[in-house]
């Protein structure tokens, strides 16, 4: 189904590219010559070039971390490279890919960890539904946080402001760019990406129609914190405390096995953790007189029980909902892995302490409430009240995977709550503007091995049917009024072919399994209060 969809796609563009006529010329020319024509305050423009549907585009100058070093352009692009100072020590690299296919509408895309890495699948991905697209560096170059360090001006950008300018600049140069202008203003981001766009819908209500948010890093320093945690947590991999991935692995069974029936069918997802409280007493190597190989011991056991804990601040306070139950084996691998994470370690050094030696396995949770103090440019993200957005008419579409290896699915039940105690909604009256998806099996940002294909990235590309894919369920809820109710997911297999679906239910309901049909069956499944 992807790889026909491709097919699709390009053969449109082939089509489109080898019937050149006059106006298709004029729209090369127009492109090649736009870079002079830009005189915006704080723009230089590096280039301004034609790339024809089906190219594979060269990425030379992206920095080598982010690891992006080619994209598949798959539709007549017109791509214009610029730098905007945003201080007189900070400045973004920004893009815009103007389709020649065009909608009338824009967007913006986000970014991802603490990286300055311009998400070029995604401009790839929605300049080729006829979006003119736009997509920043962030304010820095590459994975490290290490350019935080002594300015807080590329903090500033990070927080906010490169995702903003990029946004101001980008819908200027879409208005010059065609003449028709743009009627509709859109966002798409994930992890970051997804705190980026809260960002914009609690502090710049009128920025975006629609905001498209998966799996949100608000909530921000104490995820930070959260997810320096656990290295002190388990200690390195020679401490008594260390759980090895075999033991992981053992525990994500039991969870398994304690959880998996609770939404009606034993197939090896958990529909909503939210009811998963393992108990793992019986793994400890006292328990049965017996020992294991994979038993723990009381120092493990204690860790492991952490984990389903939430962070807590020095007076017990909650700071960060607990780790969603049922990623245990892969996070053996992750947070569990007895290394640092970088993300939380380089804040921490170039931007809490500004001491790059600091030790990531010292962290505890003074230091935790040291840099929640601290929380520069608002970076947190967790303003409750969106009634200016409200007010605006946005529409926030959001999701996050059930099993989520980097940010726990929790904080978005977490954070709806809060909005909707904040502004005294019910989520009945919540529906008008904000809806949040739960993705079961899902994990960060995609994948798993749930029915998790919804069309928020290329790579998730089953079907530009709106009950398929998120961001086109966003387009027909600005645009028509027809708000989603859930969000079909699907399985794909490895050639391409949707396998099974799912329907994803809207917070804060649930699914479970009623039958009759088999597990694979959608219509089996039932959104249940
Ligand atoms: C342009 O986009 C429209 C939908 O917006 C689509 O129907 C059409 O096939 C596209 N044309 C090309 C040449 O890609
Ligand atoms: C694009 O080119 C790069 C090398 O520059 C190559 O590694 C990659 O496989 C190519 N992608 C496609 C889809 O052909
Ligand atoms: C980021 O890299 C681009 C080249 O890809 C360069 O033009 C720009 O100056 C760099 N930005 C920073 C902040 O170093
Ligand atoms: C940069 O601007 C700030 C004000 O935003 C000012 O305090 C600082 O002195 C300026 N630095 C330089 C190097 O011009
Ligand atoms: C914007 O909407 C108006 C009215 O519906 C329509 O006539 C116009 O073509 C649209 N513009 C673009 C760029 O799609
Ligand atoms: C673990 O190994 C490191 C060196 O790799 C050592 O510094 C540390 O003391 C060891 N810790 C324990 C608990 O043995
Ligand atoms: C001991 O092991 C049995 C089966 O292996 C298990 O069902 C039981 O829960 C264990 N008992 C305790 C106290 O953990
Ligand atoms: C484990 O052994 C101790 C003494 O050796 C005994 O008192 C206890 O009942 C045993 N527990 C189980 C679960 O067999
Ligand atoms: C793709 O693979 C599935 C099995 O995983 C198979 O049932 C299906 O026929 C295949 N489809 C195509 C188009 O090859
Ligand atoms: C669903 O189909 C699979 C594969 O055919 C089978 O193993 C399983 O038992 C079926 N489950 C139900 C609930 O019908």
């Amino acid at each position: 189904m992807l790889s026909t969809l491709l097919l699709y796609l390009s053969a449109c563009l082939w089509l489109g590219f080898s019937s050149v006529t006059a106006a298709e010329d004029a729209f090369v020319t127009k492109c090649l010559g736009f870079g002079d024509r830009i005189n915006l305050p704080h723009v230089t423009v590096n280039f301004a070039s034609y790339i024809p549907g089906g190219t594979n585009l060269s990425l030379a100058d992206s920095p080598p971390s982010c690891g992006e070093s080619s994209q598949q352009v798959l539709t007549d692009t017109c791509r214009v490279a610029m730098a905007v100072t945003t201080s007189n020590r900070s400045q973004i690299t920004l893009e815009a890919w103007f389709p020649r296919n065009y909608t009338g509408r824009f967007l913006s895309t986000g970014n991802g960890g603490i990286s300055g890495c311009i998400q070029y699948y995604d401009l790839a991905y929605t300049a080729s539904l006829g979006f003119a697209t736009v997509g920043a560096n962030n304010g820095h170059n590459g994975t490290s946080g290490e350019a935080f360090y002594k300015n807080p001006d590329v903090v500033e950008d990070f927080a906010w402001r490169s995702l903003y300018t990029g946004v101001d600049v980008g819908k200027k140069l879409t208005d010059q760019f065609y003449d028709e202008g743009f009627n509709r203003s859109y966002y798409l981001g994930c992890s970051t990406g997804g705190r980026q766009g809260w960002k914009m819908v609690q502090s710049f209500p009128d920025l975006f129609d629609g905001v498209l948010v998966g799996s949100p890093a608000f909530n921000f320093v104490n995820l930070i914190s959260w997810s320096g945690h656990f290295y002190p947590l388990t200690g390195t991999s020679n401490a008594s405390t260390f759980v090895t991935p075999a033991q992981w692995a053992a525990v994500g069974e039991l969870v398994l096995d304690q959880c998996d029936g609770l939404d009606g069918a034993k197939d090896g997802i958990i529909e909503d953790p939210d009811f998963c409280f393992p108990k793992i007493d019986s793994l400890g190597c006292a328990s049965n007189n017996t020992t294991t190989s994979t038993c723990l011991s009381d120092a493990q056991l204690h860790t492991v029980k952490s984990t389903y804990q939430p962070l807590r601040g020095v007076h017990g306070e909650a700071l960060y909902p607990r780790m969603q139950p049922g990623v245990e084996a892969e996070e053996a691998y992750i947070m569990y892995g007895g290394q640092p994470f970088s993300y939380s370690t380089d804040w921490y050094r170039y931007v809490v302490y500004s001491n790059p030696e600091w030790d990531p396995l010292s962290l505890t949770s003074k230091d935790a409430e040291a840099a929640l103090a601290q929380n520069p440019f608002d970076i947190e993200t967790w303003n409750g009240d969106l009634e200016p957005f409200r007010k605006a008419g946005g529409k926030v579409l959001t999701y996050h995977g059930m099993a989520d290896q980097i940010i726990s699915s929790d904080i978005s039940k977490t954070y709806y709550d809060r909005v909707s105690e904040t502004m005294n909604l019910k989520s009945s009256q919540l529906d008008e503007f904000y809806r949040y998806f739960r993705i079961s099996g899902m994990g960060h940002c995609g994948g798993g091995d749930g029915a998790t294909a919804i069309g928020n990235q290329l790579t998730y590309l089953t079907s530009l049917d709106p009950q398929d894919n998120v961001l086109m369920a966003l387009v027909q809820w600005v645009e028509k009024s027809i708000a989603p109710e859930f969000v079909r997911g699907s399985s794909v297999a490895a050639n391409g072919s949707v396998e099974w679906s799912r329907k994803h239910c809207k917070y804060p309901e649930h699914n479970i399994y009623v039958g009759p049909g088999n597990y694979t069956d959608e219509n089996a499944w039932k959104c249940v209060d």
